[in-house]
């Protein structure tokens, strides 16, 4: 489906996997978990604008294709008349590489709607693609941007997943790298 048709007036759901689950910082009537078949979050898009800077950049997540996935995340109904107002907002504080696309949700009773979710593709400039776990945790234990720490971000995004009893093994271990890094440190510095 076209962005053109993703942002049509009836359609008013957007769906949220990374920063979006716990700010999304634009008024929504409600909030339900829901997932989108055919993606899977990957912390494999750089950010030199909010989670690190050009000469370091952070690692945040993206949706990756993959036929065998499923994402779960959380879609925010908002009403229409807000709806121009906060694609824009969205489209400026996604722009690293981030584009709308129109996907198709599925909730946990069974029912389905169409939402808009920003994803960073494979063709874009900041698109890190994978690395071995230790090295992306490395990154995410240093990088720092104007919107605080990388790993204040992996850790909101951990502790968000599993207030929801959402299951995400890429975060959960990068969570777990960071933090036993952390704990190398303060046992190395207490020495
Ligand atoms: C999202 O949260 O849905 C997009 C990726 C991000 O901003 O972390």
């Amino acid at each position: 489906m076209t962005r053109r048709a993703a942002q049509r007036h009836d359609m008013h759901w957007i769906f949220g996997y990374g920063s979006l689950i716990w700010r999304p910082d634009f008024p929504y009537t409600s909030s339900r978990k829901a997932a989108v078949r055919g993606w899977r979050r990957r912390f494999w898009q750089a950010s030199p604008d909010h989670r690190g800077v050009p000469a370091a950049p952070g690692r945040v997540v993206t949706l990756v294709a993959d036929a065998a996935a499923t994402c779960w995340g959380v879609a925010f109904q908002a009403e229409a008349a807000h709806f121009e107002a906060i694609v824009a907002m969205l489209d400026e504080r996604e722009k690293n590489g981030y584009d709308a696309h129109a996907v198709t949700l599925e909730f946990d009773d069974g029912s389905a709607a169409e939402a808009l979710t920003y994803i960073a593709g494979p063709d874009n400039p900041s698109f890190a693609g994978p690395a071995p776990l230790g090295a992306m945790a490395a990154q995410i234990a240093r990088a720092h941007g104007p919107s605080g720490s990388n790993r204040e971000y992996l850790a909101r995004l951990a502790a968000t997943l599993l207030e929801l009893g959402i299951e995400d093994d890429e975060v959960a271990s990068l969570h777990a790298a960071v933090e036993a890094g952390d704990g190398m440190i303060r046992h190395t510095a207490a020495r």
